[in-house]
């Protein structure tokens, strides 16, 4: 099976050279190819180049863009799409006064959610998540990281885990799975939590590894949460599974998080809205990529994540939805690179590169997917007619795609 998509008005996100992630300043250079083409076959990008260089050869489909714009697809390197009902009552109880604290403080946020799926069978789990993992391939997210930590026992983890695999061996999507037992203490471990850790460590982790459920290792560090030496305490068992880590951290207040991220070698540091100079400086030079979740600052207005101090630094920046049902119901990164453009005065140029090659890196998907390269899987986002790829961002919350391709396949509602 070939493709060729010819008259491409722009070809976006354009790496010859296979590149692991950009950073600092190389951050605001998007290579692009106007009027292109581009041939996918069998599901990868087997060549690209300007039309009057287009190859002269018989295919299957041919595609006219005339007008519009390709893309790789978004790499959404940090959601939590698997769970059970929702937390509208808490939105309101927001909109009445309430902070997320004193919400979770009530026995709220995560400790309901759950509740919820804890009395939530496999089966409707699994439907309830396919939705929205359904919803966030129309909206042009070719590869996603799926966490747990809805659960909060060793079954119902192992229940959403199982969701998430099903989901990989159902969807033509790229779906990597992190285990997040350490999401939040149980009420009946409150006294306790050195007994809900060991827990996580002697029963759920050899579990999760004798069945393959998940590639990566995460944990909430935050006040009232999970520690620094709880971090350290929970990477370290992950690591020794195979797992590798990935931190929530700097949230709401930075209590030496990024520190012990970067000293377990994780991949990523996720959320950091609270960025001491220290943290900024705890992460030059080293491979564990800053994730920023603008849509999670949107919804619980709280301080964005200082986009531009870091950059400037020279550091890398990803960008991602935080898709969950208490502090970012929505999954779409269009939205993520409009607020991150908006909010946080990224260019457009740094908030496609942050949402996808560096995103790709911060899933460990950056050698398949993240950019136009020869080799890659062809998960690409054709636009509207649109002029400049500038205007995606500018006209937020209006969808400028007309269709999304996995594999080189297009996929319709
Ligand atoms: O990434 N901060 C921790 N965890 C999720 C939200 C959890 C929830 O409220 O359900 C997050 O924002
Ligand atoms: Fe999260």
């Amino acid at each position: 099976m070939i493709t060729l998509f010819k008259n491409i008005k722009e070809l976006i996100q354009v790496r010859t050279e296979p590149i692991a992630f950009v950073s600092g300043k190389a951050m605001n250079e998007l290579p692009t190819i106007k009027n292109a083409f581009l041939i996918v076959e069998n599901g990868l990008i087997s060549d690209f180049g300007s039309m009057e260089n287009c190859p002269k050869i018989n295919v299957s489909e041919v595609i006219d863009a005339t007008g519009r714009m390709i893309l790789p697809s978004w790499c959404d390197s940090h959601t939590h799409i698997v769970y059970a009902g929702n937390r509208e009552n808490e939105f309101v109880d927001r909109i009445n006064g309430w902070s997320y604290e004193a919400i979770a403080n009530n026995g709220g946020g995560i400790l309901n959610s759950a509740k919820k799926l804890q009395e939530t069978s496999e089966e409707t789990l699994y439907q309830e998540s396919k939705v929205r993992l359904e919803e966030v391939i129309q909206l042009g997210t070719g590869a996603i990281e799926i966490k747990s930590g809805y659960g909060l026992t060793v079954d119902a983890e192992l229940k959403m885990l199982r969701v998430i695999k099903r989901l990989k061996e159902t969807y033509s999507i790229a779906i990597k799975a992190t285990f997040l037992g350490a999401h939040a203490v149980p009420l009946e471990y409150k006294e306790n939590k050195e007994t809900y850790l060991k827990l996580l460590t002697e029963e759920a982790l050899p579990k999760i590894a004798e069945e393959h459920l998940a590639e990566y290792i995460d944990i909430f560090c935050e006040t009232g949460y999970f520690s620094v030496a709880d971090t350290e305490f929970i990477l370290e068992a992950g690591k020794k599974y195979g797992l590798i880590p990935k931190i929530h951290v700097n949230q709401f207040t930075a209590i030496g998080g990024v520190q012990a991220g970067v000293k377990c070698q994780a991949l990523s540091v996720d959320h950091l809205e609270i960025m001491r100079d220290e943290d900024i400086e705890a992460l030059k030079n080293t491979k564990t990529m800053p994730v920023a979740l603008p849509s999670c600052s949107y919804f619980l207005s709280i301080p964005y994540t200082p986009a531009r101090k870091m950059i400037e630094a020279g550091l890398p920046l990803a960008l991602a939805t935080d898709y969950n049902p208490g502090s970012t119901p929505s999954g779409n990164m269009n939205f993520v690179v409009s607020t991150a453009c908006i909010k946080m005065k990224m260019t457009p140029e740094e908030a496609i590169n942050a949402a996808t090659l560096n995103g790709a890196y911060a899933m460990g998907v950056e050698e398949e997917l993240g950019s136009i390269t020869k080799g890659k899987q062809a998960n690409l986002i054709l636009t509207k007619q649109i002029n400049s790829y500038g205007f995606m961002p500018y006209s937020f919350g209006t969808n400028q795609i007309e269709k999304v391709y996995l594999k080189g396949k297009e996929i319709g509602v």
